[in-house]
């Protein structure tokens, strides 16, 4: 047999197909097309994803969409969507309200399912969509939940060294999720500030990355957490037609937000280690400022979302003259996903994250194995944001997290 042959949709003929159907065509709809289009190109997959078809309620906007992004066809009802025979996976790309309805319905329609983050806006909807998730297991299907922050090369390399032991027993695990996109108090009153909509504000859209993120690299889960939640501006300006992303217009009425502006919580790994968090889209100059810093007794490993093709590393068992923290830029061959991209130097971006999604989701499916992050770390995410919001209404009271 000779090498497969490329097709003029650029993917490779003589693997089995991966049909994808994704529900939601803004922010999260671009990346995931983007993830899709890339995977089977750049990395040499088991099963051949094809876009074959994308979903919004808006019949010319969707259409629009999916040319732009390279999807074959279009459906106005998701409910469609999870029922048509040609579709192996469904990816939901829509606010949090909704994740859970679609979820459980392509999960018994016998599909594969990626879910954006948060999973769900309760842990009563989370834990329906886990146990959907495991009897469909049982059929052969796989869910995953996208937080994707632990597909930046240089995060899985810090969860390797942590792994390998090279820091040690941990001690701090401190952690900040910064934006500022909400400063300007006439910035209108879009889905994630409506509670109905987004489940929660700051918490769920930041905190719920950099609770996992904080868990994936440490290799456990938060035990409790002492939390502060604030909502600053209480009144905005309705928006005026489709909002999309992080941007909108706003019109002469207002409504009240009904979620949390920023969110502070420090928590207890049971190991032994203390954490800090902070999420906010208040922190005026931040963008998009994830970072996260690990001390343990043998080094410190500090991570920048806005620098992500650099890893910081301290070996505190170099002589101490010479010790201090250095940065290795994660761009060589053995460095995680890095084997099928660009020479040494040539960094990769934000976008990256979800063509590496794309590329372990299909690996799975192939392997017939339960993703990372399953459904169950999604469910154990929403557990630690009810607490810190159980925590906040009682005063900052250590809150231990349900198991
Ligand atoms: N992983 C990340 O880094 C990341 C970043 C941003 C958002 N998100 C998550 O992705 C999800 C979507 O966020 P976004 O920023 O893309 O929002 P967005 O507002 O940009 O897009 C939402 C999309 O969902 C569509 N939609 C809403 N209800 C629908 C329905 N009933 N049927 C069909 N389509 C519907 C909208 O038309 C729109 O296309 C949220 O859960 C959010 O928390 C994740």
């Amino acid at each position: 047999m000779g090498q497969p042959q490329a097709q003029s949709d650029g993917t490779e003929a003589g693997k089995p197909p991966l049909r994808v159907g994704m529900v939601g065509y803004a922010f999260m709809g671009a990346a995931h097309s983007q993830g899709w289009r890339t995977a089977g190109r750049v990395f040499d997959l088991p099963l051949n994803p094809v876009q074959a078809v994308i979903c919004g309620r808006d019949a010319t906007a969707v259409r629009a969409a999916a040319d732009r992004h390279g999807w074959a066809s279009t459906e106005t009802d998701w409910r469609t969507l999870v029922e048509r025979d040609d579709v192996d996976l469904v990816d939901i790309c829509t606010p949090g309200d909704s994740h859970a309805e679609i979820a459980l319905a392509a999960l018994a329609a016998g599909k594969h399912v990626l879910c954006e983050k948060p999973l769900a806006n309760t842990v009563e909807e989370a834990t329906s969509m886990v146990r959907a998730a495991e009897e469909a297991h049982q059929r052969g299907q796989v869910a995953m939940v996208g937080f994707n922050y632990r597909r930046v090369p240089a995060t899985a390399l810090a969860r390797r060294m942590v792994a390998e032991g090279r820091l040690g027993a941990l001690r701090h695990v401190r952690v900040t999720y910064l934006q500022d996109w909400l400063v300007d108090p006439q910035f209108p009153l879009t889905w994630r500030l409506r509670k109905e909509q987004a489940g929660s504000g700051s918490l769920g859209d930041l905190g719920a990355h950099i609770i996992d993120l904080a868990q994936y690299l440490v290799g456990e889960r938060l035990a409790g957490v002492s939390a502060l939640t604030e909502t600053f501006v209480r009144e905005r300006p309705l928006p005026t037609g489709a909002t999309s992303g992080l941007s909108a217009v706003s019109s002469a009425g207002t409504g009240q937000v009904t979620v949390d502006d920023a969110a502070l919580f420090t928590a207890r790994f049971p190991s032994g280690a203390l954490a800090s968090f902070e999420a906010t889209r208040y922190a005026t100059g931040r963008k998009n400022a994830l970072r996260i810093e690990l001390n343990g007794e043998r080094g410190s490993l500090a991570f920048d979302l806005e620098r992500l093709n650099e890893l910081s590393f301290h070996d505190g068992t170099e002589p101490g003259a010479e010790a201090g923290f250095r940065r290795i830029l994660v761009t060589e061959p053995d460095h995680p996903y890095l084997d099928a991209w660009w020479p040494p130097g040539h960094g990769l971006g934000y976008e990256h994250t979800f063509v590496h999604q794309a590329r372990d989701l299909v690996h799975a499916i192939a392997e017939g194995r339960r993703p990372e992050p399953s459904f169950a770390d999604g469910l154990q995410v929403q557990r630690v944001l009810a607490a810190v919001e159980e925590s906040a209404e009682k005063n900052s009271v250590y809150t231990p997290i349900a198991v």
